[in-house]
């Protein structure tokens, strides 16, 4: 291993520089699509297994698709404020060993640091005004970062935000860096993408339970939409996005 002289310059390095990568012919490829499968061994070496059981959470997992078509319809208040609590909503409280008061969440987070906020680029929510909000963990509130902010004025910044224009919200999934690679250094930034994983899963399969479709998002350029987001450059940064509304 090549020591890293402090926790962060490393992981900065390659996520300043790994902006999308316009790759215009691996798009246009029509034909040649091909998911590969690892074999250990020969099959009829296999142990075969029974089908998997039937749950509400199979259900959802089956049901979660990648939706890139959705309706202009309402959505009510509480069906976002389930997806964001799922997202990175507070779930218990514990003791630590010296007493102290802590709180877990939707999701596990290396060294429960949580370097997770979530913004919310909303439309059509009923009882809300549209725009860009964040989303306050401790008291579960939608704080506005720009009221009035219409999906429109991200077009330039996420690139496929055609497939998500008519979705009731377009969840961005912020990173502060330093939250978790105070301890953890340079890996650090691997717990961080690890865990916006996480909160997004649970957002797909949250909105799969409330009848909506959901679109996990990765295309964007970074150092617009983080200036949109009012993100300090080299400090914090979206590192997931995923939209959600009703499937058209
Ligand atoms: C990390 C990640 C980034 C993705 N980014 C995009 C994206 O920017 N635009 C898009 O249309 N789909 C995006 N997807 C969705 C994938 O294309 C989709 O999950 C894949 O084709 C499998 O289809 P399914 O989700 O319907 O099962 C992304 C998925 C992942 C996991």
């Amino acid at each position: 291993m090549i020591p890293a002289k402090d926790s962060t310059s490393l992981s900065l390095l390659f996520h300043l520089n790994s902006e999308p990568w316009r790759n215009a012919e691996a798009y246009q490829q029509t034909t040649g699509y091909k998911v590969d499968y690892l074999s250990v061994r020969e099959p009829g070496a296999a142990v075969s297994l029974p089908r998997p059981g039937e749950s509400p959470l199979a259900r959802l997992i089956r049901e979660r698709y990648s939706c890139r078509k959705f309706l202009p319809r309402p959505m009510r208040l509480e069906t976002l404020s389930t997806l964001l609590w799922a997202a990175n909503g507070l779930t218990r409280e514990s003791h630590l060993n010296g007493g102290e008061l802590c709180f877990s969440r939707s999701i596990p987070s290396a060294g429960g640091l949580y370097p997770l906020e979530v913004f919310a680029l909303v439309q059509r929510i009923e009882g809300l005004c549209d725009g860009l909000y964040h989303y306050a963990v401790w008291n579960h509130a939608m704080e506005p970062v720009h009221a009035g902010a219409s999906f429109r004025e991200f077009e330039s910044s996420v690139l496929m935000l055609p497939f998500v224009e008519h979705a009731n919200a377009l969840l961005f999934l912020a990173a502060v860096f330093a939250r978790t690679q105070k301890k953890y250094g340079p890996r650090g930034y691997r717990y961080v993408l690890l865990e916006a994983g996480h909160a997004a899963q649970n957002l797909c399969l949250a909105a799969a339970e409330s009848g909506l479709g959901s679109l996990c998002i990765g295309g964007y350029l970074d150092g617009e939409l983080n200036a949109m987001l009012g993100l300090e450059e080299g400090k914090a940064g979206v590192v997931y996005a995923v939209g959600a509304g009703y499937p058209g």
